[in-house]
């Protein structure tokens, strides 16, 4: 059996050899956001084929890179990329980067994502804070032998561990304020896991909607699952690029097919906001316990 605790702490000691830096917090870009990136000061950026044992993303829009550095002063881990179940990969190697996090240092993971909108009122382009999320991927990345050395923090690395504040009431409140003093609403939605790669049917976004989800993806579940695990703070954050299958879009007639070419501009267009509620919010989050 591999041991993926023991080549995490290969790609951890690697990085640790690329930079000093000691980041409080990773940040892993979704779809169309990984533009965030570049606005990380002094960064050292780090290939994903370079770093042991790191997967390698083939999606495009997420070109794959570590950036190490600050943002507003505070070190962070920025994931440009991040690989998807979709894409063949086992979940273990889709949260090996989400565990090199932990073990060089960092305390919180902000984990974002472009969605489709099943809630009706939410409009293309807009930033959704996660409240939870319900998992129909029908797996668990967490699944295999318990590997307690992940712990990041006294008490976490267990067997069995809590979600019912998976998504931190704390760090959501936070991007909730910001978000008001910057002058837009930052709503909060369910997001709903599928395995991918086909967008949903209608009829499966209907049925979602029933299950009470109001975001839907194909990423962030396994990452946050094992960044719990390991007893990281987590805020999620969506940005909706298009109304899901079958769901009409406020202004329009009927609803529209799916292109993942629009989910790349719906990104592009709201990377302004994104990044000025990232940046605001990244001091905020590490000034506070
Ligand atoms: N469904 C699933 N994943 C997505 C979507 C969607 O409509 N939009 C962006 N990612």
């Amino acid at each position: 059996m591999t041991d993926i605790y023991s080549n995490a702490q290969s790609a951890a000691d690697y990085i640790r050899t690329a930079t000093d830096l000691k980041p409080h917090i990773g940040i892993i870009l979704g779809s169309g956001l990984g533009n965030f990136a570049n606005h990380v000061r002094g960064a050292t950026r780090i290939p994903y084929p370079e770093i042991p044992h790191f997967p390698r993303s083939t999606v495009e829009g997420h070109s794959g890179h570590l950036v190490l550095g600050t943002i507003a002063g505070v070190p962070v881990a920025v994931m440009q990329g991040r690989v998807h179940a979709y894409e063949g990969y086992p979940l273990s190697e889709v949260t090996f980067p989400t565990r090199v996090l932990g073990l060089i240092g960092c305390k919180t993971l902000i984990v974002t994502n472009a969605a489709g909108g099943i809630n009706p009122s939410y409009a293309q382009g807009s930033l959704i804070a996660i409240s939870d999320h319900i998992n129909l991927t029908g797996t668990n990345a967490a699944l295999g032998p318990n590997e307690p050395r992940f712990a990041a923090l006294p008490g976490a690395g267990q067997r069995f561990f809590d979600m019912s504040t998976a998504y931190s009431p704390r760090l959501r409140a936070l991007a909730i304020e910001e978000a008001t003093r910057q002058g837009f609403q930052l709503r909060e939605g369910v997001y709903l896991a599928v395995l991918g790669p086909s967008f949903e049917t209608p009829a499966e976004i209907r049925a979602f909607r029933t299950l009470g989800a109001d975001l839907v993806g194909m990423s962030t579940v396994h990452e946050t699952i094992v960044a719990r695990h390991m007893g990281l703070e987590v805020l999620g954050i969506s940005l909706v690029t298009n109304p899901a299958a079958g769901v009409v879009a406020a202004g329009h007639e009927a609803a529209e097919a799916i292109h993942h070419e629009d989910v790349m501009e719906v990104g592009r267009r709201a990377e302004k906001q994104f990044t000025s509620l990232l940046t605001a919010l990244v001091p905020q989050i590490a000034a506070q316990p």
